[in-house]
């Protein structure tokens, strides 16, 4: 069976993380001047380009993502929460040519920067679609979180994350980059780099067992083949049993840099 929540997961990231979202959109905030156009890269299922187009007074925000499921999800969410009409969405694959997305005060890329093909010519396109004195937030993660440490499946989830984050160095993902140094060689000013070391502990969000029990059945599911069969069956019981765990917590590091052009 299939479980691609990729959708949801971003969606529970959100919930569970929020004390981080809202600090990192509080902390753009303060940097990014009245009524801010933002333009969102790879935007996902909206995390960002809600809570920007909700906290920012008079902001406006566009939302790029080169996957219509992702964009059609966001619209829904930004319709719901009545910011409808302070979001639109541009369908368009970043690795290419940009479309004019206008003019702009803020560019946000949240996890998404990895994904580029040749993220320095994403910079450089950045940089050219920025006013002079725009802001550039890039925010990025070094692997997706940890449920498990501190239990007796911790080791099996180590494994788990170990093969994962060889899996993304094979597909080519950028997870290894120097981003200041990006970041500069496309142009910008001197960058301000913050890290957010997360570490949950009970009474957890009530959507924290959903969340590890998602996370865990992607990884399962993607590393069919890779790990030992008793594995992926472990790794299985340990996505089906958390919400009844009392055990679970949430640990991952997210770092994000602001640059002015
Ligand atoms: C890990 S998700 C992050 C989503 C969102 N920014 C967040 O923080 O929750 C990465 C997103 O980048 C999008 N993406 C990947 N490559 C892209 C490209 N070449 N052009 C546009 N979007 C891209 C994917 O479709 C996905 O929605």
């Amino acid at each position: 069976m299939a479980h691609d929540h990729m959708i949801e997961m971003l969606d529970l990231d959100a919930e569970v993380l929020h004390d981080y979202h809202r600090e990192l959109t509080q902390w753009v905030g303060r940097e990014a001047g009245d009524h801010p156009r933002v333009v969102d890269l790879g935007a996902g299922s909206g995390t960002g380009s809600l809570a920007l187009a909700r906290d920012l007074p008079g902001s406006t925000v566009t939302a790029v993502d080169v996957s219509p499921d992702m964009l059609a999800h966001l619209r829904a969410r930004a319709d719901a929460a009545g910011l409808g009409d302070r979001i639109r969405t541009v369908e368009a694959d970043l690795d290419q040519p940009w479309p004019d997305l206008g003019p702009t005060d803020v560019i946000w890329a949240a996890s998404s920067m990895h994904h580029m093909a040749d993220p320095a010519r994403a910079l450089t396109s950045a940089f050219g679609t920025l006013r002079p004195g725009g802001l550039l937030v890039i925010a990025e993660l070094d692997s997706f979180p940890l449920f498990l440490a501190g239990t007796p499946d911790e080791d099996l989830e180590r494994r788990g994350h170990a093969e994962m984050a060889r899996r993304r160095d094979e597909a080519g993902l950028h997870m290894h980059e120097n981003w200041p140094t990006r970041i500069n060689t496309a142009g910008f000013g001197a960058v301000n780099e913050r890290r957010f070391d997360i570490d949950l502990r009970p009474p957890l969000p009530p959507a924290t067992a959903r969340y590890a029990e998602v996370s865990l059945l992607r990884m399962r599911d993607a590393l069919e083949g890779r790990l030992a069969t008793a594995d992926l069956a472990a790794l299985e019981k340990a996505a089906t049993g958390t919400a009844t765990r009392t055990d679970l917590s949430v640990r991952t590091t997210r770092t994000v840099w602001l640059a002015r052009r």
